[in-house]
């Protein structure tokens, strides 16, 4: 028996991801950096492309008693060049459902998401952690074009160097869906000077 496990879905998904390529670097040129965990990468808000959206919609995980609606996807495209890397953050907000990634270029060596233990640093100098455990502090996770990863908002992440000679492309995404008639929306408002600070904008009903 495990308690309190921490969800992470990995999904692999088909899309043209040659299409979304050439929109995310096209964004590139018109729409400003915004490198809120990104070391050396570009991070621009509000990119979005309609089907995409609605693919991030439709592999949401849900329960199948509490069915999701209004689902409400918050998205920016990160470009990760040679020697890019994320530093460790989370998204956390109480009006996120799930966070999310989608891979759009994975080249190989281009560098892992990993997912950070929330349990905190005091568990991994223990002893059962040692035997039982990994004894990292992390899971790494190494994608390819068309992982589509649904992780909670508040597991910390980071991304390791690029060390291909390619980009590394992703787009990443806040979701947010009433199941209760109490939360639907994602408040970016400049009322709100702690997700001003996350800095991801842009809302989109699917
Ligand atoms: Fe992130």
């Amino acid at each position: 028996m495990n308690i309190f496990n921490t969800p992470l879905w990995v999904k692999h998904v088909d899309f043209d991801n040659d299409k979304l390529e050439e929109e995310i670097y096209n964004f590139q040129k018109t729409e400003p950096n915004h490198p809120y965990s990104s070391n050396g990468g570009y991070q621009g808000d509000l990119f979005y492309n309609k089907d995409w959206i609605d693919l991030v919609a439709a592999n949401c995980p849900m329960r199948e008693d509490k069915p999701l609606k209004n689902i409400m996807i918050y998205s920016w495209c990160n470009i990760n060049p040679t020697g890019a890397s994320n530093s460790r953050h989370l998204h956390a907000d109480t009006n996120i459902l799930l966070s999310g990634v989608y891979y759009v270029k994975v080249p190989k060596y281009s560098g892992a998401i990993r997912f950070w233990d929330p349990r905190g640093p005091l568990v991994h100098v223990q002893r059962d952690y040692e035997y039982f455990g990994d004894g990292i502090g992390y899971q790494a996770v190494e994608p390819e074009a068309g992982t589509l990863i649904y992780f909670p908002c508040w597991l910390e992440h980071d991304v390791t160097v690029n060390e291909s000679d390619e980009d590394r492309i992703s787009i990443a995404f806040n979701l947010s869906a009433d199941f209760d008639g109490k939360s639907n929306c994602l408040d970016i408002s400049e009322h709100n000077p702690f997700a001003q600070n996350q800095g991801h904008g842009g809302r989109y009903l699917v």
